[in-house]
């Protein structure tokens, strides 16, 4: 991992497929801006996006304008000269990214732009959806763009042709395969970056450490003393503009499949050796090859799967999910779903592990509990209101108000004996505010620095996906019951069970 004063400006030709989509414009843009309000750039670097439909320089400039306002950028310098001067560094380039000849048109378009900066390096950026992924990396190679002779440079091993792909990276195990044989043709495996914006987060960064650094954490870190551990991401947006992608997709692989498991591995994982990419993603690997196979037998003890119907969520009424535009009325799609798992190693054994993922719930919220097992003997027993076990619980916080609470338990002022649970907190934005990096800016910034650290490796992308695909051939194949909940309800409570009332 660079520091972030050993780092200079950068240079490069950032290539973005799929600009006029919604990723780009939501996140893509608005955080290469403010990579070039900090001055990451140098004033060679230019942006490239391409698109289907036909933009003219207007409608682009404005595009970019409206990415950057509407963001909700935070801290950052929404300048007139400013976002003038990040116009400039922009070009657009209509291709489809089906027709191979348009990828002359790609290599025309970035051949004019290099010879007006002389600079070589090259930066793509797939942010299409996920079906055309293949397609493109195919074409890049068939055109030969994946590669810099292209250019016929002189030779300069300084200069760097790299490749960022969005996530879904494949919908199941065999597809995600194919698609890394793919990109293994094309591309070495440290030219290709496969982006989880969940690694980006701070406070995703900060479990390691966390963990790695508070040595008083490390001996109760185990089986022993953890008797469950919950992830969990609620959201409470729906599928906003995405029914297309997501009746398709479905939560878990929207979410769990990728952002869960990620958090997953960062909160059981042993310490790496080292702090390089590799050490990182084999440890991170060794969890994910330990996740105790689905039971597909059982699955009622370790799989829940719902859908949401009209509610209220901050006050407004929204649909139910089978009414959302652009969705079957007859869509088994799940919007929530729990899954509940085992690590089978010396440090995880028989501790259940629950990932829980729903949207348009009552509040937004990721974080990771981590539930201790309870004092062998209270001797304060008489004294206590409830007869519910004390256990202290350590909360992790991703995201809003993120922070890190323990919960212990405290004596109650006064001549009883009597205790009540309190919480020690620390507070990021308290503590550090503003924080420095969004993720996306966070993520593009190392690919452009070329540390693989926070991206999956195409070992551990096919792990995660031996691990979720029979959980989605179990759903479709056994007409599981899909539990309906009412927009806007703020807990999912369940039982040891697996017994869940959502209403
Ligand atoms: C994306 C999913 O990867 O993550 C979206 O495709 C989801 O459906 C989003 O809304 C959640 O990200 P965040 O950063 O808002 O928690």
């Amino acid at each position: 991992m660079k520091s972030l004063n050993s780092m200079q400006p950068i240079e490069c030709n950032i290539v973005i497929f799929g600009i006029t989509g919604d990723l780009a414009y939501k996140k893509i843009i608005p955080a290469l801006f403010k990579l070039f309000e900090k001055k990451f750039f140098k004033n060679t670097t230019r942006i490239i996006g391409i698109g289907r439909r036909e933009i003219s320089n207007e409608e682009y400039k404005n595009y970019i304008i409206n990415s950057i306002c509407n963001s909700k950028i935070q801290n950052c310098n929404l300048n007139n000269e400013i976002i003038n001067k990040f116009i400039d560094i922009n070009t657009y380039c209509q291709a489809d990214y089906q027709k191979i000849e348009h990828y002359e048109h790609i290599k025309t378009h970035l051949k004019e732009v290099i010879s007006q900066t002389n600079v070589s390096n090259i930066l793509y950026y797939l942010a299409t959806p996920y079906l055309d992924f293949e397609i493109i990396i195919d074409m890049l190679f068939q055109t030969s763009l994946n590669n810099l002779s292209f250019l016929k440079l002189n030779q300069n091993y300084e200069n760097f042709l790299r490749i960022i792909i969005e996530k879904p990276y494949g919908y199941d195990l065999n597809s995600a395969k194919l698609l890394n044989q793919k990109v293994l043709k094309v591309f070495n495996e440290n030219q290709v970056y496969r982006i989880d914006h969940y690694l980006g987060k701070e406070t995703v960064q900060n479990i390691m450490v966390f963990r790695f650094v508070n040595g008083i954490f490390e001996p109760i870190w185990n089986q022993k003393y953890i008797e469950s551990i919950q992830i969990k991401l609620f959201e409470t947006i729906g599928i906003e503009n995405r029914a297309n992608y997501f009746d398709k997709a479905g939560i878990i692989r929207d979410v769990i499949q990728n952002h869960l498991l990620q958090v997953l591995t960062l909160l059981t994982m042993e310490p790496p050796i080292l702090l390089d990419p590799d050490n990182i993603r084999n440890e991170k690997l060794k969890v994910l090859h330990a996740i105790r196979p689905f039971d597909i037998k059982n699955y009622k003890s370790s799989l829940i799967i719902g859908q949401y119907e009209e509610g209220i969520v901050e006050n407004q009424l929204v649909k139910g999910y089978l009414d959302e535009k652009g969705i079957p009325a007859n869509s088994k799609t799940e919007t929530l779903a729990i899954i509940k798992l085992f690590i089978d190693n010396w440090r995880w054994s028989n501790v259940p592990i629950y990932l829980i993922a729903a949207k348009r719930m009552g509040k937004k919220l990721t974080e990771a509990t981590i539930k201790f097992k309870p004092a062998p003997h209270i001797i304060f027993n008489n004294f206590c209101q409830t007869n519910e076990a004390v256990s202290n619980t350590l909360n992790i916080k991703i995201q809003p108000d993120e922070c890190i609470s323990l919960n212990i338990f405290c004596k109650r002022p006064g001549f009883d004996m009597s205790f009540q649970p309190v919480t020690m907190d620390f507070n990021y934005n308290l503590k550090f505010q503003p924080l420095i990096f969004e993720a996306y800016e966070r993520l593009l910034l190392d690919a452009l620095y070329g540390d693989a650290t926070l991206f999956m490796r195409s070992d551990e992308i096919e792990a995660s996906w031996k691990f979720i695909t029979p959980i989605i051939d179990c759903i479709k194949n056994n007409n599981i019951e899909l539990k309906k909940y009412k927009a806007g309800i703020c807990e999912l409570n369940f039982d040891e069970n697996f017994n869940i009332s959502l209403c």
